[in-house]
């Protein structure tokens, strides 16, 4: 029986991959009569969506449920009925044990790959069971999502591929997401259709490993990530692509070619590195060195002259020592980014870099962590002033931080804020750049000529 009129309330961490989950399990749960709402008190059900990358990870997920717990018994208490509360994601997947054993309020507990049970699952718990549920399924939980979506804006995310067999020694992505696993390009472009149909106007191809991506054609044959680019850009409403995360070994002469070739395909690119360390990199397990990452940064400019990357790398690794870190900072120096994350280095339990000899003390990485994160703000200062002038077409997709000010994101994927009338919201506007600070731009809008 379908309920009605219940409250959902989603809270994510982690990657964009995590916002699609959370998306898709919006989409299944408002089938069952879930509205999602903004507010954890009124909710009828509560889901964190976790991330396990980097450590504290599991603090903050029991920290968040203690507060999700007084709001369920609250609830409870004052109207009856049954809150119920679940933990999903990659904290789910890694400790999802130890959760259900230290949390006796928490009712479901599934991972990445087990989502589109939830209808199953919901009605176990609602029967009063307690569910765990982090298996990896043989069958694809993609062939069971719903095709509505209901929660998409302009600019929306597309999994087409999910997991990672790379096995880089810091990660844990490839013990909480598994093996590697391709969608058929099929299903790609119908999915891609009903975003198009549901308001999209720009499509960010997802993946943990997204440039490894081989899916099946139309035609059994195997497409690379440039051909399925190809497709996505020939469909009429889509007005921009991107893709992410990518790793500088599968950016293969395709794929290069294609940003070279497809006007849709935005000029930025997320390219993690890790480390500018050929040692680091081999510790690391990254199966390239340093210079090949420049080469390609190299081949993809020469293919795309305005692109700007971005990055990320880890500081402190175990055995980094200084000139290794200098190795890093001189990589960095070389490319030139338009933004980059960097992390200090977190020992993930059962990783195997968990258990390497060379700990670099904290105060010293952190250190390191402030040298480079004070070149990288030079650069994206640098790159967001130089921007100041230019007209650029910017797809706003939500309202800005000051009254009467709307936000959106430029080619190059930085934040702009205008002075413009909400209406503008979820189109594409070609705005004047006036200012590039640090971390956004400022414009004004040149005409209202909407998605291009
Ligand atoms: N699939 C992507 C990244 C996944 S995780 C890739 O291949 O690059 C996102 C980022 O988190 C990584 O790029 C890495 O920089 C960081 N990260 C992963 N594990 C980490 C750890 N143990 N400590 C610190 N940072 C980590
Ligand atoms: Fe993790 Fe490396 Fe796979 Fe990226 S490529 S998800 S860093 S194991
Ligand atoms: Fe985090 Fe899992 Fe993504 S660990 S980064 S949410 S794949």
């Amino acid at each position: 029986m379908t309920q009605t009129h219940k409250k959902l309330f989603i809270k994510t961490w982690g990657c964009q991959m995590n916002v699609y989950d959370s998306n898709r399990m919006t989409d299944i749960l408002s089938g069952l009569g879930y509205q999602t709402t903004d507010t954890p008190e009124d909710a009828d059900m509560m889901i964190l969506n976790t991330c396990h990358i980097r450590e504290k990870a599991t603090d903050k997920v029991f920290s968040e449920l203690g507060r999700l717990r007084e709001h369920k018994d609250k609830k409870e208490k004052e109207q009856g009925g049954k809150v119920l509360v679940a933990v999903a994601g990659c904290v789910a997947q890694a400790e999802g044990d130890f959760i259900l054993q230290r949390a006796p309020y928490v009712d479901m507990v599934f991972g990445p790959q087990t989502y589109h049970e939830l209808p199953e699952m919901v009605l176990k718990a609602d029967g009063a069971q307690r569910i765990i549920n982090t298996e990896f399924p043989d069958i694809s939980k993609f062939d069971h999502l719903p095709k509505e979506h209901t929660i998409e804006g302009a600019a929306a995310f597309l999994s087409i591929q999910e997991g990672c067999d790379k096995f880089c020694t810091f990660c844990v992505v490839p013990y909480t997401r598994g093996a590697e696993y391709s969608r058929s390009v099929k299903e790609i472009l119908d999915e891609a259709h009903r975003l198009v149909e549901a308001g999209a106007l720009e499509i960010t191809l997802l993946g943990q490993n997204v440039n490894a991506f081989h899916g099946t054609g139309p035609d059994g044959s195997t497409w690379g990530l440039a051909e399925l680019i190809r497709a996505v850009a020939e469909i009429d409403g889509v007005k921009r692509i991107r893709y992410t995360t990518s790793h500088p070994r599968d950016m293969d002469d395709d794929l290069i070619a294609a940003h070279g070739e497809i006007e849709k395909l935005m000029p930025f690119l997320h390219l993690p590195v890790q480390s500018g360390s050929d040692k680091i990199l081999k510790l690391m397990n990254r199966k390239h060195k340093a210079d090949l990452y420049r080469d390609v940064v190299a081949r993809l400019r020469k293919a795309r002259p305005d692109l700007a990357f971005s990055s990320d790398y880890i500081i402190g690794f175990p055995g980094e020592t200084e000139e290794d870190f200098e190795a890093t900072m001189q990589l960095a120096r070389d490319i030139g980014y338009a933004s980059c994350y960097s992390f200090k280095y977190s020992a993930r339990p059962g990783t195997p870099a968990a258990n390497m000899q060379g700990l670099v003390a904290d105060h010293i990485a952190s250190e390191r962590l402030t040298r480079f994160q004070s070149l990288i703000n030079e650069q994206q200062y640098a790159f967001n002033k130089n921007c100041a002038g230019l007209t650029m077409p910017i797809l706003f997709d939500k309202k800005g931080k000051k009254p009467g000010q709307i936000s959106g994101r430029s080619p190059y994927n930085q934040s702009v804020y205008a002075q413009a009338n909400e209406r503008l919201i979820g189109h594409i506007i070609y705005v004047k750049i006036s200012e590039g600070f640090e971390n956004s731009l400022t414009g004004d809008i040149m005409e209202e000529k909407t998605d291009l």
